[in-house]
């Protein structure tokens, strides 16, 4: 029976034979489709995995980053009070909770779609309008509001604000979609899409977990972040005073920011690594030794001129005090070029910390006032979100605001 083809069977010539005929053809169908599976079902461990949805804190911020995001920005309805948005959020957190966990959304219309979750974590936002529109703006933490404006900017409208964010990342492309589609649909009466910026990494597998990896323009971009878990990491990015209803949440910046690739691919390696700070290939300070080891910002070379650049990237974005530092969780976006063939690509730059007031903001300032590598990167879109803590099982995301 090894032999019956497939098409030979769907004709109907193997089944007019006999219902045992017909079973044991089926049986030796079935075989032929699996031995080949076992070699394919591998990669099945990816997008199976799940990352649990409730906890003290929101998943997707230290969760080690996946493959594939999308940042999904919102603006309320004018008729969207407190105890709507109480709706809303219920709704949200229900069909996340679902999908994170690979089951489908509520009213899932392709359920199917819901069954490789591939490590799929979905994180909300609050920006500055949702408090308005809850009345509830003196709950607002002073800088969840625009950025003042810099120098460097070349905003877009059409990349900014938001009163509702949220950020959907996953190992598996189809999964972002499928799950921004059905929490899409659980907004459409509250609210009105403002953006949607979808972003890449490295495909997982690519590489060892844990690496750091390259962005668009070629770098290694994520050595000095705080590691997930460390206490520098706890102390930059969760919030442990001010507003009782944001402990253990956090705020969050996305700047679409454009890399400059023509202009950047004109400049030799010697100008790049001395824009950064960092060697192209391995990801060493200048000051010499290996990725992880720390830069000397005080090495001198033989003309007495420091070997990092005082304006490199990384002096200009170095704290010394951990509680200053941000947590970067990057991704690259490349769209479509012009009709001219020009690139449109850069970094959807996500970054995560306590305070941006204290935190994000005098970071920017440096790089705003003296960074070499403004000359290739131009920041045009700019949000800034409240990100609540996470909730246990029959809670809600925004239950401590909102409830
Ligand atoms: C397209 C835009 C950007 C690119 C391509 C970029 C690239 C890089 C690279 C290659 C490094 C060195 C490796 C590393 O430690 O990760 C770095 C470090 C860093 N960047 Fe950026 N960056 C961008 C924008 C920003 C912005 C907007 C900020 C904050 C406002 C920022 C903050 C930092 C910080 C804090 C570090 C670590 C500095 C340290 O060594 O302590 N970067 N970035």
């Amino acid at each position: 029976m090894g032999r019956v083809s497939r098409r030979h069977l769907l004709a109907g010539g193997a089944l007019t034979a006999g219902g045992a005929v017909a079973g044991a053809a089926a049986a030796s169908l079935g075989r032929e489709r699996d031995a080949p599976v076992t070699a394919v079902t591998a990669p099945l461990a990816h997008g199976t995995r799940t990352v649990p949805f409730h906890g003290a804190h929101q998943a997707g911020i230290d969760t080690p980053a996946q493959a594939h995001a999308a940042f999904l920005a919102f603006d309320l309805s004018a008729r969207v009070d407190r105890a709507a948005l109480g709706r809303l959020m219920r709704l949200l957190t229900d069909d996340a909770a679902r999908l994170t966990q690979g089951r489908p959304a509520l009213a899932d219309t392709e359920p199917e779609l819901a069954a490789l979750p591939a490590r799929l974590t979905v994180t909300f936002g609050f920006g500055p309008g949702l408090f308005a529109a809850a009345g509830l703006d003196a709950r607002r933490p002073r800088s969840v509001a625009p950025l003042p404006a810099f120098a460097i900017d070349r905003l877009q409208e059409r990349w900014s604000g938001g009163d509702l964010l949220i950020q959907v990342c996953a190992d598996d492309p189809l999964t972002v979609t499928h799950t921004q589609r059905m929490l899409l649909k659980d907004t459409l009466a509250f609210a009105r899409p403002r953006w949607t910026q979808r972003g890449f990494r490295r495909g997982r597998g690519s590489q060892d977990d844990g690496v750091t990896q390259r962005n668009v323009m070629g770098q290694l971009d994520g050595t000095r972040n705080p590691r997930p878990g460390s206490p520098e990491f706890d102390g930059a990015v969760w919030v442990d005073s001010g507003p009782s209803w944001l402990r253990g949440g956090t705020t969050l910046v996305v700047r679409r920011i454009r890399a400059e690739m023509e202009t950047w691919d004109a400049v030799d390696t010697a100008g790049k690594e001395f824009a950064v700070g960092r060697r192209l290939d391995t990801g060493a300070p200048l000051s010499g030794g290996r990725e992880h080891d720390p830069p000397d910002y005080a090495a001198t070379n033989e003309l007495g001129l420091t070997v990092i650049p005082e304006t490199s990237h990384i002096a200009r974005a170095h704290v010394n005090d951990d509680r200053q530092r941000i947590f970067r969780r990057p991704y690259n976006y490349d769209e479509p070029p012009g009709p001219d063939g020009r690139p449109d690509m850069g970094l959807v730059f996500a970054a995560y910390q306590r305070d941006v007031g204290e935190q994000f903001l005098p970071i920017q300032r440096n790089l705003a006032e003296a960074d070499l590598m403004n000359d290739w990167i131009t920041p045009i879109g700019s949000a800034v979100f409240a990100v609540p803590p996470g909730c246990a099982e029959g809670g809600w995301i925004g239950e401590t605001l909102l409830g």
